[in-house]
């Protein structure tokens, strides 16, 4: 079976709290839960994580060569400026979707650039939660 590493950045474990009116109310174990149902449709495995830390993040990204065949990651601010996050997502050679709740295009200047995107398949933002569904279909795409 596939397996996918969803990992989510900084502040994301205050999904539910945090600004609701951008992020939604649904908290980041909702959004797992959502993720585990869909996943199980797609006949997917998939491990979920979420930490605050850039090097911690990091490590998990080197961790996953041989584990993983996809990785989904919601960096979160560190989208914007983490040059480190960047070139450990080239290092391992491994698909990577980057996805945000919300479109970070049309909010503040700063948040229109990604850092990541780069070098990755590809980024999905906007949707909400479902940006997570989105992401699980598109790994299954990439997939074959
Ligand atoms: C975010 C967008 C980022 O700009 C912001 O810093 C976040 C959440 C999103 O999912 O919309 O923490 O990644």
């Amino acid at each position: 079976m596939k397996k996918i590493l969803i990992l989510n950045g900084p502040n994301l474990n205050m999904l539910g709290i945090r600004e609701k009116s951008v992020y939604g109310a649904e908290t980041l174990e909702d959004i797992a839960k959502s993720v585990s149902e869909e996943a199980k449709a797609l006949g997917m495995d998939f491990d979920f994580m979420q930490s605050n830390h850039e090097g911690e993040i990091i490590d998990k990204i080197h961790d996953a060569r041989g584990k993983y065949d996809v990785i989904i990651i919601n960096p979160g601010a560190y989208t914007h400026y983490s040059y480190a996050i960047r070139d450990a997502v080239k290092a391992v050679e491994l698909p990577t979707i980057e996805i945000h709740l919300s479109n970070i295009h049309g909010r503040e200047e700063f948040r229109s650039k990604s850092v990541i995107a780069p070098v990755c398949v590809g980024q999905i933002c906007g949707f909400g939660s479902k940006s997570y569904i989105l992401a699980l279909h598109a790994a299954k795409m990439i997939l074959g």
